[in-house]
């Protein structure tokens, strides 16, 4: 495949590493013109980026962290923090690109949710109330968004392998502790690479999916179902 995203301008925010990376590659590959955003600034970022552009066509809201432990030991600085990357990032990001995307002749923007906002697991209320909001948000986005022709959707990835899991996989007790719980819990019995979650990324950014909005895709080995 080349050119599904031939002329589209992208604003990419948490790309350095894991499924970010991944999707720039492919992204790249489809054609996209890219600006690559990673660690705060997003205002900023989303003007130089327009700037740099010449517009704004699709937006990709990534970057995110985690920080795992139960709810009575879990220290509140760190869930303002979660809540400001996960939660506040997106809503800044989108604030600042919109006046660009209304301009775009097909604006689209992918957030990066996740399985954990629709079906949590122990130790997870912080990044799992995180990732349910940018679920919600996406929903009421794209309906706030409708008349302008901005699509808003999610991608909702289960387990991938990618450094981000650290955390979670020590509070599970251990990589092969993760593994056994993989193996039993995902149908398709193991967790993703990013390369197989990337091109729902392409999908979501193309004119491809130019009447799917609102929607918050899972994919997942079957998990969800
Ligand atoms: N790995 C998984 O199992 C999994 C599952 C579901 C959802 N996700 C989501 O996928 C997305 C990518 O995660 P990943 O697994 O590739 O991990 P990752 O840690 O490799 O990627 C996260 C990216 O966000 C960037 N980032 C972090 N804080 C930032 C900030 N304040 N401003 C800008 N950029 C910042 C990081 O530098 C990094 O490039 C995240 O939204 C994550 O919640 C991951």
């Amino acid at each position: 495949m080349a050119d599904r995203l031939k002329g589209k301008r992208v604003v990419f925010i948490g790309a350095a590493t894991g499924i970010g990376r991944e999707t720039v590659r492919q992204f790249a590959a489809e054609g996209a013109q890219l600006v690559i955003a990673d660690k705060n600034a997003e205002q900023g970022q989303a003007s130089a980026a327009a700037d740099k552009l010449g517009g704004i066509d699709v937006l990709v809201n990534n970057a995110a962290i985690q920080y795992s432990g139960a709810i009575t030991d879990f220290d509140v600085e760190r869930w303002d923090r979660i809540y400001a990357v996960n939660v506040k990032g997106i809503f800044l990001a989108c604030k600042h690109a919109i006046p660009h995307l209304r301009k775009s002749k097909a604006a689209s923007i992918v957030s990066t949710a996740s399985l954990a906002g629709l079906r949590g697991g122990p130790g997870m209320t912080a990044y799992s109330s995180t990732k349910g909001a940018v679920i919600a948000l996406t929903t009421a986005l794209a309906l706030e968004l409708a008349p302008d022709r901005i699509r808003v959707n999610a991608v909702c990835p289960g387990w991938v392998d990618t450094p981000f899991n650290n955390p979670a996989i020590d509070y599970m007790g251990g990589a092969d502790v993760q593994a056994r719980i993989l193996s039993a819990m995902v149908p398709l019995g193991r967790q993703a690479v990013p390369a197989e979650i990337a091109p729902l990324f392409v999908y979501l950014a193309s004119d491809e999916s130019i009447f799917m909005t609102a929607q918050s895709i899972v994919i997942d080995g079957g998990v969800y179902n």
